[in-house]
């Protein structure tokens, strides 16, 4: 006489249970927009490697305005964002564009794709849940300690000397330097490029100019 009893208690269980298990949660969704942020921001504007996210629902895709790197099969794919487009996208963007450009594998997990798009909906009506940490923002290249500011390159053999606000030239191995442009309001002033990533103490740096013409120019070749 007791079996029937346990199982009827197991099956009032699982029926409160599952309902709450199966409703989708911004909250756990910031957590999964992680996986996300490094490439796309919720900012109004604000493009990554990806576009912003801001006001994606109802959005045809491929159209965020000020992001240059839409490929062909995004842009020419018709497709309106939507919960249940959002939903295919994010399990296998290559499914359902073939040829997009999103290096991004999909995320088999039902529930935290619905998490997720409940997190994006809930930005984009403003109500996003607070104490979560968004796409951090970058930096203002102007504004960097002034020690960060790059006043010569000089180039010999397969070095770069790096001399910067503290007057010292800092070595890098030719292959430990990068260098690349910003061109936004955030890049640095023309003229004046400035180094991140550990110049000061680190092996490696990236110095970053505010646009290309100026690379060559800045970097003079001589060994002495
Ligand atoms: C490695 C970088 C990267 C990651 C990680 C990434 N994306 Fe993308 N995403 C892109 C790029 C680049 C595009 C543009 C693709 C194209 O033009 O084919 C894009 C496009 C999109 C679009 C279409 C936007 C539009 O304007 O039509 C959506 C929606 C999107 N991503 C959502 C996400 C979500 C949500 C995640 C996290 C689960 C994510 N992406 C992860 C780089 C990324």
């Amino acid at each position: 006489m007791t079996k029937p009893h346990i199982n009827t208690a197991l099956v009032l269980f699982l029926l409160a249970s599952t309902p709450a298990l199966a409703a989708s949660d911004a909250t756990r969704g910031a957590e999964v927009f992680r996986t996300c942020a490094g490439c796309h921001s919720l900012n109004m504007g604000d493009h990554r490697t990806g576009p912003s996210l801001a006001n994606i629902f109802g959005r045809r895709a491929g159209t965020a305005e000020g992001f240059h790197r839409y490929s062909a099969a995004l842009e020419k794919s018709g497709v309106v964002w939507s919960d249940k487009t959002l939903d295919d996208w994010l399990r296998n963007p290559a499914a359902m564009i073939p040829g997009n450009a999103m290096a991004f594998r999909g995320l088999p997990d039902a529930r935290a794709r619905g998490d997720l798009t409940a997190y994006l909906r809930a930005v984009s009506a403003g109500k996003a849940p607070t104490g979560v940490p968004g796409t951090p923002p970058l930096p203002d290249l102007k504004k960097l300690d002034p020690r960060q500011r790059v006043t010569a390159i000089r180039y010999c053999l397969d070095t770069y000397y790096v001399t910067l606000g503290d007057g010292e030239p800092h070595p890098f191995w030719e292959f430990n330097l990068r260098f690349k442009t910003d061109s936004s309001a955030r890049g640095p002033l023309k003229g004046q490029p400035v180094i991140v990533g550990n110049g000061m103490v680190g092996d490696r740096a990236q110095v970053i100019f505010s646009e290309p013409v100026e690379i060559s120019a800045f970097i003079r070749s001589s060994c002495q």
